[in-house]
C-alpha cells in the first residue's frame, strides 16, 4: 500500500472503510453519546459527530499514540463534544465510569491496523519493507513479534500461524523458523519473511497474496491479543450500550467475522440488523484497496436488556 499524505498538512491520510454504510447503521442522533472503539485517526468519529449535532458526542479509544495525537488535532473543532482515551477498547467500562457516563448510545468498532501504522516501516507491520519485528497497536506494551518469532516453542508458533493465520503450512515454517533463529535472532520483517518462504516448496505458495502474509497476520493478532479482545468486548455490549442503541462492527478477516457473527447470534440481548454482512462497492475497493475484505456487521440492544 502507497503511503498517503494530505498534501497540504502532511498527515497522514487513513480513508475510513464502509464510512457511510458504518454510520448509517450506528443512526447517530443528536444529544447521543457514542463510542469509537478504535478511532484510529478520526475518520469515523468526524462523520458521526457531524451526524449528531449539535450536541451529541463521541468518546474515543485508541491504542496507538501517535494515531491519537493526529485524532486529537483533527477532531479539536468539535470541541467537548469529542473526548478521547489511549486506553484498549477492552477497558471501556473503566473508561465510561471515568467520564460518570453509565451507559452509551452506540458503539462503533473498525478493527485491524489503520494506514498510518502499516505504511510506518518501523512498525513492523509489512514485509514489503525491512522494518524491525515489532507489531505493536499500543507501544506501552511489552510483547513484540520479535519476542514470540525468538522465544516461542516450535509448537506454539505453529498453533499460533495455524489458528490465527489459518496457514496450512503452519508446521513446516514453524520448523523452519525454529532452525533458523539458532544460528542468528530473527529481527527483522524481511528476513523472517525470507524464511518463510524459504521454508515452503515454491508449488504451495499461493497465487494471489504473498506466503508471508498469513504468517504476518497470526503474529499480529497474538502481539495485541485482538480476538481476546474482541471477543471480552462483544459479550459486554448490553453492558455498554443502552436499550435500542447499536453495535456496528467492521472486521478484515474470517476470524473476527466469524466471531461477531456467532457473538450477535448467540446473545439473547442482541437483535441483529444485518443478516449479511455489508461489503463496499466495487467503487470504495477500486479507491481503498484495503477495503477488499471489510464486512460491517450490526446489531441493537433489545428492550429486555
Ligand atoms: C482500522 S483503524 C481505525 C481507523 C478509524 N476508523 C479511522 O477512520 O481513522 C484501527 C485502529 O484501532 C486501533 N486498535 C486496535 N485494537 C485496539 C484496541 N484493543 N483498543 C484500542 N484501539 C485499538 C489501532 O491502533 C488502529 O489505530
Amino acid at each position: 500500500m502507497a503511503e498517503s499524505q494530505d498534501p497540504e498538512t502532511s498527515t497522514p491520510i487513513h480513508s475510513p472503510v464502509l464510512l457511510e454504510e458504518a454510520v448509517n447503521l450506528l443512526a447517530p442522533v443528536d444529544g447521543g453519546i457514542y463510542i469509537d472503539g478504535t478511532l484510529g485517526l478520526g475518520g469515523h468519529t468526524e462523520k458521526i459527530l457531524q451526524s449528531c449535532a449539535p450536541s451529541g458526542k463521541v468518546i474515543g479509544f485508541e491504542w496507538d499514540d501517535k494515531a491519537l495525537e493526529l485524532a486529537k488535532k483533527r477532531l479539536a473543532p468539535f470541541g467537548h463534544r469529542f473526548t478521547a482515551q489511549h486506553r484498549s477498547y477492552s477497558e471501556i467500562m473503566r473508561g465510561l465510569a471515568e467520564e460518570n457516563i453509565h451507559k452509551a448510545d452506540g458503539l462503533l468498532l473498525d478493527l485491524g491496523v489503520s494506514s498510518l501504522q502499516f505504511d510506518t516501516i518501523s512498525r513492523g507491520f509489512t514485509f514489503q519493507a525491512e522494518g524491525p519485528l515489532d507489531m505493536r497497536m499500543d507501544r506501552r506494551r511489552r510483547l513484540t513479534a520479535e519476542e514470540i518469532v525468538n522465544n516461542y516453542s516450535k509448537d506454539d508458533l505453529a498453533d499460533i500461524f495455524f489458528y490465527y493465520g489459518e496457514e496450512r503450512q503452519a508446521r513446516r515454517i514453524a520448523a523452519h523458523i525454529t532452525a533458523e533463529r539458532e544460528k542468528a535472532p530473527i529481527r527483522t520483517t524481511s528476513h523472517l519473511a525470507r524464511i518463510i518462504s524459504s521454508a515452503v516448496p515454491k508449488k504451495f505458495h499461493p497465487r494471489k497474496i504473498h506466503i508471508a502474509t498469513k504468517v504476518f497476520q497470526a503474529l499480529r493478532i497474538a502481539v495485541n491479543k485482538e480476538l481476546d479482545n474482541l471477543a471480552a468486548i462483544l459479550d459486554l455490549i448490553p453492558e455498554i450500550i443502552r436499550p435500542g442503541g447499536r453495535a456496528c462492527i467492521i472486521t478484515f478477516h474470517s476470524l473476527e467475522d466469524r466471531l461477531v457473527k456467532w457473538k450477535f447470534k448467540d446473545n439473547p440481548l442482541l437483535h441483529v440488523l444485518t443478516k449479511k454482512p455489508v461489503r463496499p462497492e466495487t467503487e470504495e475497493i477500486k479507491i481503498n484497496p484495503r477495503a477488499r475484505s471489510a464486512k460491517l456487521r450490526a446489531a441493537y440492544v433489545k428492550d429486555s436488556a
